[in-house]
Protein backbone atom coordinates (compact mmCIF):
# COMPACT_ATOMS: atom_id res chain seq x y z
CA UNK A 1 0.00 0.00 0.00
CA UNK A 2 3.05 2.19 1.12
CA UNK A 3 6.18 3.52 1.09
CA UNK A 4 6.73 1.96 4.92
CA UNK A 5 10.62 1.53 5.49
CA UNK A 6 12.19 -1.61 6.03
CA UNK A 7 14.08 -0.46 9.20
CA UNK A 8 13.56 2.28 11.82
CA UNK A 9 16.69 3.83 13.54
CA UNK A 10 16.42 5.69 17.06
CA UNK A 11 15.79 9.43 16.28
CA UNK A 12 18.27 11.03 18.43
CA UNK A 13 19.76 14.69 18.62
CA UNK A 14 17.94 15.05 14.08
CA UNK A 15 19.81 12.01 13.13
CA UNK A 16 18.53 8.32 12.52
CA UNK A 17 20.61 6.14 14.46
CA UNK A 18 21.00 2.50 14.65
CA UNK A 19 19.99 1.08 17.88
CA UNK A 20 22.26 -1.78 19.78
CA UNK A 21 19.49 -4.37 18.51
CA UNK A 22 16.16 -4.65 16.87
CA UNK A 23 13.12 -5.48 16.83
CA UNK A 24 10.23 -6.52 14.56
CA UNK A 25 6.23 -5.17 14.16
CA UNK A 26 3.89 -7.43 13.31
CA UNK A 27 0.33 -6.71 11.65
CA UNK A 28 -1.93 -7.98 14.28
CA UNK A 29 -4.18 -8.83 11.29
CA UNK A 30 -1.98 -11.57 9.92
CA UNK A 31 1.20 -12.15 12.11
CA UNK A 32 3.95 -10.66 9.28
CA UNK A 33 6.32 -8.62 9.86
CA UNK A 34 5.72 -4.96 8.09
CA UNK A 35 8.83 -3.80 9.42
CA UNK A 36 11.87 -3.34 11.79
CA UNK A 37 12.84 -1.07 14.20
CA UNK A 38 15.88 0.06 15.85
CA UNK A 39 16.24 -0.43 19.77
CA UNK A 40 17.55 1.60 22.32
CA UNK A 41 20.06 -0.05 25.13
CA UNK A 42 20.55 1.84 28.95
CA UNK A 43 23.62 3.73 27.49
CA UNK A 44 21.49 4.45 24.07
CA UNK A 45 18.78 5.83 25.94
CA UNK A 46 20.54 8.15 28.79
CA UNK A 47 22.43 9.27 25.66
CA UNK A 48 18.98 10.45 24.06
CA UNK A 49 18.34 11.99 27.73
CA UNK A 50 21.55 13.96 27.02
CA UNK A 51 20.96 15.23 23.80
CA UNK A 52 17.99 16.22 24.25
CA UNK A 53 18.78 17.97 27.68
CA UNK A 54 21.28 19.90 25.53
CA UNK A 55 19.21 20.58 23.02
CA UNK A 56 16.06 21.97 25.44
CA UNK A 57 19.01 25.36 26.54
CA UNK A 58 18.58 26.58 22.92
CA UNK A 59 15.30 25.74 22.06
CA UNK A 60 13.55 27.43 24.88
CA UNK A 61 15.09 31.02 23.52
CA UNK A 62 13.29 30.49 20.59
CA UNK A 63 10.40 33.10 20.34
CA UNK A 64 7.32 31.89 20.81
CA UNK A 65 5.65 32.97 17.32
CA UNK A 66 9.03 31.07 15.82
CA UNK A 67 7.80 27.85 17.57
CA UNK A 68 4.62 28.37 16.55
CA UNK A 69 5.51 28.24 13.30
CA UNK A 70 7.94 25.57 12.84
CA UNK A 71 4.67 23.35 14.82
CA UNK A 72 2.02 24.67 12.00
CA UNK A 73 4.95 23.34 8.93
CA UNK A 74 4.66 20.23 11.25
CA UNK A 75 1.25 20.20 10.87
CA UNK A 76 0.97 21.15 7.06
CA UNK A 77 3.03 18.01 6.44
CA UNK A 78 0.65 15.57 8.88
CA UNK A 79 -2.17 17.05 6.79
CA UNK A 80 -0.05 16.42 3.52
CA UNK A 81 1.04 12.41 4.76
CA UNK A 82 -2.83 11.90 5.36
CA UNK A 83 -2.51 8.79 3.48
CA UNK A 84 0.27 7.29 4.56
CA UNK A 85 0.08 8.11 7.97
CA UNK A 86 -4.05 6.45 7.96
CA UNK A 87 -2.43 3.50 6.07
CA UNK A 88 0.15 3.16 8.82
CA UNK A 89 -1.84 3.55 11.70
CA UNK A 90 -3.86 0.35 10.28
CA UNK A 91 -1.36 -1.90 9.29
CA UNK A 92 0.31 -1.66 12.71
CA UNK A 93 -2.75 -1.38 15.03
CA UNK A 94 -5.28 -3.06 12.90
CA UNK A 95 -7.82 -0.15 13.39
CA UNK A 96 -10.01 -0.09 10.33
CA UNK A 97 -8.40 2.76 7.64
CA UNK A 98 -11.45 5.06 7.93
CA UNK A 99 -10.95 5.75 12.15
CA UNK A 100 -7.04 5.66 11.12
CA UNK A 101 -8.24 9.00 8.98
CA UNK A 102 -10.20 10.69 11.93
CA UNK A 103 -7.35 10.07 13.92
CA UNK A 104 -4.73 11.27 11.26
CA UNK A 105 -7.03 14.51 11.18
CA UNK A 106 -7.62 14.59 15.24
CA UNK A 107 -4.11 14.46 15.93
CA UNK A 108 -3.11 16.73 13.25
CA UNK A 109 -5.60 19.21 15.70
CA UNK A 110 -3.24 19.15 18.45
CA UNK A 111 -0.38 20.36 16.57
CA UNK A 112 -2.16 23.24 15.38
CA UNK A 113 -3.82 24.10 18.61
CA UNK A 114 -0.44 24.00 20.34
CA UNK A 115 0.53 26.60 17.10
CA UNK A 116 -2.24 28.37 18.28
CA UNK A 117 -1.92 28.09 21.98
CA UNK A 118 2.23 28.66 21.89
CA UNK A 119 1.10 32.51 20.75
CA UNK A 120 -0.84 33.00 24.27
CA UNK A 121 0.97 32.35 27.22
CA UNK A 122 0.66 34.44 30.03
CA UNK A 123 1.30 36.05 33.29
CA UNK A 124 -0.49 37.59 35.88
CA UNK A 125 0.56 40.89 37.45
CA UNK A 126 -1.06 41.92 40.91
CA UNK A 127 -2.07 45.01 42.36
CA UNK A 128 0.77 45.39 45.82
CA UNK A 129 -0.81 45.26 49.24
CA UNK A 130 2.08 47.77 49.93
CA UNK A 131 3.08 50.62 48.18
CA UNK A 132 6.90 50.58 45.82
CA UNK A 133 6.34 47.37 44.81
CA UNK A 134 5.66 45.01 41.64
CA UNK A 135 4.51 41.12 42.33
CA UNK A 136 3.79 39.08 39.11
CA UNK A 137 4.41 35.76 37.66
CA UNK A 138 6.26 34.60 34.83
CA UNK A 139 5.98 31.32 33.08
CA UNK A 140 8.81 29.36 31.56
CA UNK A 141 9.22 25.74 30.21
CA UNK A 142 9.41 23.17 32.72
CA UNK A 143 12.76 21.20 30.89
CA UNK A 144 13.20 18.10 29.39
CA UNK A 145 9.65 16.09 28.91
CA UNK A 146 10.03 12.37 28.97
CA UNK A 147 6.55 11.20 27.11
CA UNK A 148 5.49 7.60 26.88
CA UNK A 149 2.56 6.89 24.33
CA UNK A 150 0.24 3.95 23.72
CA UNK A 151 -0.10 1.73 21.10
CA UNK A 152 -4.19 2.30 21.01
CA UNK A 153 -3.90 6.01 19.25
CA UNK A 154 -0.12 5.34 17.66
CA UNK A 155 -0.33 9.22 16.09
CA UNK A 156 -2.63 11.79 18.30
CA UNK A 157 -1.70 9.95 21.44
CA UNK A 158 2.00 11.50 20.07
CA UNK A 159 0.62 14.57 19.28
CA UNK A 160 -1.50 15.53 21.88
CA UNK A 161 1.60 15.26 24.10
CA UNK A 162 4.91 16.28 22.36
CA UNK A 163 2.96 18.91 20.74
CA UNK A 164 1.96 20.85 23.44
CA UNK A 165 5.29 20.12 24.64
CA UNK A 166 7.50 21.43 22.47
CA UNK A 167 4.69 24.51 21.76
CA UNK A 168 5.76 25.90 25.71
CA UNK A 169 9.46 25.38 24.97
CA UNK A 170 10.07 22.42 26.02
CA UNK A 171 12.17 19.82 24.15
CA UNK A 172 10.98 15.97 24.06
CA UNK A 173 11.99 12.29 24.23
CA UNK A 174 9.46 10.11 23.06
CA UNK A 175 9.24 6.58 24.23
CA UNK A 176 5.97 4.98 21.72
CA UNK A 177 4.43 1.58 21.88
CA UNK A 178 6.82 -1.22 20.87
CA UNK A 179 3.41 -2.43 19.34
CA UNK A 180 2.89 0.24 17.25
CA UNK A 181 5.71 2.76 17.11
CA UNK A 182 6.34 3.22 13.32
CA UNK A 183 3.73 6.26 12.95
CA UNK A 184 5.74 8.00 15.65
CA UNK A 185 8.92 7.50 13.95
CA UNK A 186 6.94 8.77 10.39
CA UNK A 187 5.96 11.63 12.69
CA UNK A 188 9.21 12.34 13.69
CA UNK A 189 10.59 12.49 10.19
CA UNK A 190 7.75 14.88 9.63
CA UNK A 191 9.25 16.97 12.27
CA UNK A 192 12.78 17.70 11.10
CA UNK A 193 11.27 18.29 7.67
CA UNK A 194 9.11 21.05 9.78
CA UNK A 195 12.08 22.66 10.98
CA UNK A 196 12.63 21.19 14.87
CA UNK A 197 16.24 21.88 15.29
CA UNK A 198 18.25 18.74 16.58
CA UNK A 199 17.18 16.86 19.63
CA UNK A 200 14.19 18.97 20.43
CA UNK A 201 12.12 15.81 19.80
CA UNK A 202 13.60 12.63 19.72
CA UNK A 203 12.45 9.56 19.83
CA UNK A 204 13.48 5.93 21.41
CA UNK A 205 12.37 2.61 21.31
CA UNK A 206 12.89 -0.82 23.03
CA UNK A 207 11.61 -2.60 25.96
CA UNK A 208 9.62 -0.94 28.18
CA UNK A 209 10.92 -1.49 31.62
CA UNK A 210 14.05 -0.76 30.44
CA UNK A 211 13.66 2.80 28.84
CA UNK A 212 10.68 3.37 31.78
CA UNK A 213 13.31 3.02 34.60
CA UNK A 214 15.97 5.33 32.64
CA UNK A 215 13.12 7.99 31.78
CA UNK A 216 11.56 7.91 35.46
CA UNK A 217 14.73 8.44 37.40
CA UNK A 218 16.90 10.46 35.21
CA UNK A 219 17.47 14.07 37.19
CA UNK A 220 17.86 15.80 33.85
CA UNK A 221 14.36 14.82 32.95
CA UNK A 222 11.55 17.63 34.79
CA UNK A 223 8.43 15.53 33.54
CA UNK A 224 6.60 12.61 33.01
CA UNK A 225 3.80 12.36 30.33
CA UNK A 226 1.74 9.32 30.28
CA UNK A 227 -0.75 7.39 28.80
CA UNK A 228 -1.35 3.63 29.39
CA UNK A 229 -2.55 1.19 32.04
CA UNK A 230 -2.56 2.10 35.52
CA UNK A 231 -0.21 -0.52 36.89
CA UNK A 232 2.48 1.57 34.81
CA UNK A 233 1.27 4.54 35.58
CA UNK A 234 1.59 3.85 39.31
CA UNK A 235 4.89 2.49 38.85
CA UNK A 236 6.46 5.02 37.07
CA UNK A 237 5.05 7.50 39.75
CA UNK A 238 6.40 5.51 42.45
CA UNK A 239 9.52 6.07 40.25
CA UNK A 240 9.48 9.53 39.51
CA UNK A 241 9.20 9.97 43.60
CA UNK A 242 13.73 9.91 43.33
CA UNK A 243 13.84 13.01 41.28
CA UNK A 244 10.13 14.32 42.08
CA UNK A 245 9.48 14.96 38.13
CA UNK A 246 6.32 16.27 37.30
CA UNK A 247 4.24 13.82 36.09
CA UNK A 248 0.85 13.50 33.92
CA UNK A 249 -0.89 10.40 34.29
CA UNK A 250 -3.74 9.19 31.39
CA UNK A 251 -4.15 5.55 32.76
CA UNK A 252 -6.99 3.24 32.40
CA UNK A 253 -11.19 3.56 32.77
CA UNK A 254 -14.08 1.76 33.31
CA UNK A 255 -16.74 3.71 31.42
CA UNK A 256 -20.73 3.41 32.75
CA UNK A 257 -22.90 4.12 29.59
CA UNK A 258 -26.17 4.48 30.53
CA UNK A 259 -29.99 5.03 28.96
CA UNK A 260 -32.59 6.57 31.00
CA UNK A 261 -36.18 5.67 30.44
CA UNK A 262 -37.13 9.23 28.98
CA UNK A 263 -33.96 8.93 26.13
CA UNK A 264 -34.42 8.45 22.91
CA UNK A 265 -32.99 4.76 22.06
CA UNK A 266 -32.51 5.04 18.74
CA UNK A 267 -29.90 8.20 19.03
CA UNK A 268 -28.92 6.30 22.84
CA UNK A 269 -27.85 3.14 19.97
CA UNK A 270 -26.08 5.26 17.77
CA UNK A 271 -24.17 7.35 20.44
CA UNK A 272 -23.18 3.53 22.13
CA UNK A 273 -21.68 2.14 18.89
CA UNK A 274 -19.58 5.10 18.98
CA UNK A 275 -18.30 5.12 22.34
CA UNK A 276 -18.08 1.43 22.38
CA UNK A 277 -16.50 -0.25 19.28
CA UNK A 278 -14.37 2.88 18.47
CA UNK A 279 -11.40 0.69 17.66
CA UNK A 280 -12.84 -2.39 18.48
CA UNK A 281 -13.25 -1.42 22.16
CA UNK A 282 -8.99 -0.75 22.67
CA UNK A 283 -9.79 2.84 23.79
CA UNK A 284 -9.42 3.94 27.43
CA UNK A 285 -13.47 6.03 27.36
CA UNK A 286 -14.74 3.25 25.71
CA UNK A 287 -18.48 2.35 27.40
CA UNK A 288 -17.10 -0.78 29.32
CA UNK A 289 -20.52 -1.41 31.01
CA UNK A 290 -23.95 -0.41 29.40
CA UNK A 291 -26.75 0.52 32.11
CA UNK A 292 -30.36 0.19 30.61
CA UNK A 293 -33.54 1.49 32.79
CA UNK A 294 -35.34 -2.10 33.31
CA UNK A 295 -38.62 -0.52 31.40
CA UNK A 296 -37.12 -0.07 27.92
CA UNK A 297 -34.08 -2.44 28.03
CA UNK A 298 -36.34 -5.44 26.48
CA UNK A 299 -36.69 -3.11 23.25
CA UNK A 300 -33.30 -1.50 23.46
CA UNK A 301 -31.77 -5.36 23.08
CA UNK A 302 -33.22 -6.11 20.26
CA UNK A 303 -32.55 -2.49 18.40
CA UNK A 304 -29.02 -3.63 19.77
CA UNK A 305 -28.67 -6.85 18.46
CA UNK A 306 -29.52 -5.64 15.00
CA UNK A 307 -26.86 -3.22 14.80
CA UNK A 308 -24.47 -5.61 16.21
CA UNK A 309 -25.68 -7.92 13.60
CA UNK A 310 -24.46 -5.53 10.58
CA UNK A 311 -21.04 -5.01 11.88
CA UNK A 312 -18.96 -6.16 9.41
CA UNK A 313 -15.13 -8.18 11.17
CA UNK A 314 -12.13 -8.17 9.09
CA UNK A 315 -9.04 -6.74 7.81
CA UNK A 316 -9.07 -2.73 8.76
CA UNK A 317 -7.51 -1.95 5.38
CA UNK A 318 -10.87 -2.89 3.77
CA UNK A 319 -12.75 -0.52 5.10
CA UNK A 320 -14.33 -3.21 7.86
CA UNK A 321 -15.66 -1.75 11.15
CA UNK A 322 -14.47 -3.79 13.62
CA UNK A 323 -10.22 -4.92 12.96
CA UNK A 324 -8.46 -7.84 14.93
CA UNK A 325 -7.32 -7.22 18.30
CA UNK A 326 -3.69 -5.85 19.07
CA UNK A 327 -2.42 -9.05 20.61
CA UNK A 328 -2.67 -12.62 21.68
CA UNK A 329 -2.69 -11.00 25.51
CA UNK A 330 -5.91 -9.02 24.77
CA UNK A 331 -7.74 -11.98 23.17
CA UNK A 332 -6.56 -14.09 26.15
CA UNK A 333 -8.19 -11.28 28.73
CA UNK A 334 -11.47 -10.93 26.64
CA UNK A 335 -11.92 -15.08 26.83
CA UNK A 336 -11.16 -15.08 30.33
CA UNK A 337 -13.51 -11.97 31.37
CA UNK A 338 -16.80 -13.30 28.98
CA UNK A 339 -16.04 -16.67 30.88
CA UNK A 340 -15.92 -15.58 34.00
CA UNK A 341 -19.37 -14.00 33.92
CA UNK A 342 -21.02 -17.01 31.87
CA UNK A 343 -19.76 -19.16 34.75
CA UNK A 344 -21.20 -16.33 37.06
CA UNK A 345 -24.54 -16.59 35.63
CA UNK A 346 -24.56 -13.99 33.06
CA UNK A 347 -26.60 -14.04 29.76
CA UNK A 348 -24.73 -14.15 26.59
CA UNK A 349 -27.48 -12.41 24.16
CA UNK A 350 -25.37 -12.13 21.52
CA UNK A 351 -21.44 -13.37 19.78
CA UNK A 352 -19.38 -14.54 23.09
CA UNK A 353 -16.94 -16.19 21.14
CA UNK A 354 -13.91 -15.93 18.79
CA UNK A 355 -14.76 -14.73 15.70
CA UNK A 356 -14.48 -17.49 12.30
CA UNK A 357 -12.11 -15.81 10.85
CA UNK A 358 -9.70 -16.70 13.63
CA UNK A 359 -6.26 -14.97 14.46
CA UNK A 360 -6.74 -12.45 17.01
CA UNK A 361 -10.68 -11.47 16.07
CA UNK A 362 -13.57 -11.47 18.26
CA UNK A 363 -17.45 -11.53 17.97
CA UNK A 364 -19.03 -8.39 19.20
CA UNK A 365 -20.64 -9.57 22.25
CA UNK A 366 -23.37 -8.88 24.19
CA UNK A 367 -23.93 -9.88 27.93
CA UNK A 368 -27.00 -9.66 30.10
CA UNK A 369 -27.65 -10.21 33.60
CA UNK A 370 -24.04 -8.82 34.44
CA UNK A 371 -23.36 -8.31 38.67
CA UNK A 372 -20.81 -6.36 40.15
CA UNK A 373 -18.97 -9.87 41.15
CA UNK A 374 -17.67 -10.51 37.54
CA UNK A 375 -14.93 -9.26 35.88
CA UNK A 376 -16.73 -7.72 33.02
CA UNK A 377 -18.30 -5.05 35.60
CA UNK A 378 -14.86 -4.43 37.29
CA UNK A 379 -12.39 -4.27 35.07
CA UNK A 380 -11.75 -2.33 32.08
CA UNK A 381 -12.07 -5.17 28.91
CA UNK A 382 -10.67 -3.56 25.79
CA UNK A 383 -12.47 -5.02 23.53
CA UNK A 384 -15.99 -5.73 21.54
CA UNK A 385 -18.05 -6.42 24.32
CA UNK A 386 -21.02 -5.14 25.93
CA UNK A 387 -21.72 -6.10 29.38
CA UNK A 388 -25.09 -4.64 30.18
CA UNK A 389 -26.94 -4.12 33.50
CA UNK A 390 -30.33 -2.99 33.66
CA UNK A 391 -31.58 -0.25 37.00
CA UNK A 392 -34.62 1.22 38.17
CA UNK A 393 -33.75 4.11 39.96
CA UNK A 394 -31.25 7.15 39.31
CA UNK A 395 -29.43 6.76 42.75
CA UNK A 396 -28.78 2.96 41.97
CA UNK A 397 -27.42 3.75 38.90
CA UNK A 398 -25.05 6.51 39.84
CA UNK A 399 -23.72 4.90 42.70
CA UNK A 400 -22.96 1.63 40.90
CA UNK A 401 -21.69 3.78 37.92
CA UNK A 402 -18.97 5.27 40.27
CA UNK A 403 -18.92 1.43 42.07
CA UNK A 404 -15.36 0.92 40.27
CA UNK A 405 -11.42 2.72 41.34
CA UNK A 406 -11.62 4.33 37.62
CA UNK A 407 -13.01 7.66 36.78
CA UNK A 408 -12.24 8.64 33.26
CA UNK A 409 -15.17 9.31 30.57
CA UNK A 410 -18.67 8.39 31.84
CA UNK A 411 -21.96 8.95 29.23
CA UNK A 412 -25.73 8.96 29.49
CA UNK A 413 -28.67 9.72 27.72
CA UNK A 414 -32.08 11.74 28.76
CA UNK A 415 -34.35 14.38 28.19
CA UNK A 416 -34.65 15.59 31.33
CA UNK A 417 -32.80 18.44 32.62
CA UNK A 418 -32.96 18.16 35.81
CA UNK A 419 -31.59 14.48 35.87
CA UNK A 420 -29.12 16.34 33.87
CA UNK A 421 -27.48 18.54 36.20
CA UNK A 422 -27.83 15.86 38.93
CA UNK A 423 -26.01 13.39 37.22
CA UNK A 424 -22.93 16.14 36.17
CA UNK A 425 -22.21 16.78 39.45
CA UNK A 426 -22.43 12.77 40.78
CA UNK A 427 -20.47 11.28 38.70
CA UNK A 428 -17.06 10.81 39.53
CA UNK A 429 -15.40 11.27 36.26
CA UNK A 430 -13.31 13.36 34.51
CA UNK A 431 -15.43 13.93 31.33
CA UNK A 432 -18.97 13.10 30.47
CA UNK A 433 -20.93 13.09 27.48
CA UNK A 434 -24.68 13.79 27.46
CA UNK A 435 -26.64 12.22 24.86
CA UNK A 436 -23.63 11.72 22.52
CA UNK A 437 -21.10 8.82 22.71
CA UNK A 438 -18.15 11.14 21.35
CA UNK A 439 -16.05 13.44 23.26
CA UNK A 440 -12.84 13.39 21.45
CA UNK A 441 -11.74 17.25 20.67
CA UNK A 442 -8.55 19.12 21.07
CA UNK A 443 -10.46 21.73 23.68
CA UNK A 444 -11.46 18.42 25.84
CA UNK A 445 -8.62 18.83 29.21
CA UNK A 446 -8.34 15.04 28.44
CA UNK A 447 -8.13 12.90 31.78
CA UNK A 448 -9.63 11.27 34.88
CA UNK A 449 -10.54 10.95 38.36
CA UNK A 450 -9.54 8.35 41.06
CA UNK A 451 -7.16 5.79 39.34
CA UNK A 452 -7.62 6.96 35.81
CA UNK A 453 -4.67 9.62 36.64
CA UNK A 454 -3.60 12.65 37.37
CA UNK A 455 -3.94 16.36 35.36
CA UNK A 456 -4.89 16.89 32.22
CA UNK A 457 -4.58 17.60 28.28
CA UNK A 458 -5.26 19.19 25.29
CA UNK A 459 -7.82 22.29 26.32
CA UNK A 460 -7.51 25.71 26.80
CA UNK A 461 -5.06 25.00 28.89
CA UNK A 462 -2.95 22.57 26.85
CA UNK A 463 0.45 24.30 27.88
CA UNK A 464 0.05 24.93 31.59
CA UNK A 465 1.72 20.79 32.03
CA UNK A 466 4.69 22.06 30.32
CA UNK A 467 4.74 25.15 32.45
CA UNK A 468 6.81 26.70 35.39
CA UNK A 469 4.77 29.80 37.50
CA UNK A 470 7.77 31.81 38.91
CA UNK A 471 6.28 34.47 41.52
CA UNK A 472 8.10 37.97 41.78
CA UNK A 473 8.39 40.57 44.47
CA UNK A 474 10.00 43.40 42.94
CA UNK A 475 10.38 46.88 45.32
CA UNK A 476 11.59 48.65 43.28
CA UNK A 477 11.22 52.07 45.29
C1 LIG B 1 -7.48 6.93 24.81
O1 LIG B 1 -7.90 5.83 24.55
O2 LIG B 1 -6.85 7.13 25.84
C2 LIG B 1 -7.63 8.12 23.90
C3 LIG B 1 -8.95 8.30 23.32
C4 LIG B 1 -9.17 9.69 22.73
O3 LIG B 1 -8.34 10.60 22.81
O4 LIG B 1 -10.23 9.86 22.17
Amino acid sequence: YICMKKNYGLLINGKWVKGSSSLNVLNPLNDKIISKISTANIEESIEAVNNCHYAFKSWSKFSAKNRSDILKNFYNLVKKNRKKLSEIITLESGKPIQESNVEVDYGASFIEWSAEQALRINSDVFESPELGKKLFTIKSPIGVVAAITPWNFPLAMVTRKVSSAVAAGCSVILKPSELTPITALELGSMSLEAGFPPGVFNIINGDPKIIGEVLSTNTLIKKITFTGSTKVGKLLMKNSSSTVKNISLELGGNAPFIVFSDANLDEAIDGFMMAKFRNAGQTCISANRLFVHKSVSNIFIDKLINRLKRLNVGDGMKSNDIGPLISDKALKKIIDHVGDAKKKGAKIQFGGNRHKLGGLFYEPTLISNVKKNMKVFNKENFGPIIPMIEFEKDDEVINKSNDTDYGLAAYFYTKNSSRVWKNINNLEYGMIGINSGKISTYLNPFGGLKESGIGREGSLQCLDPFLETKFVLWNYD
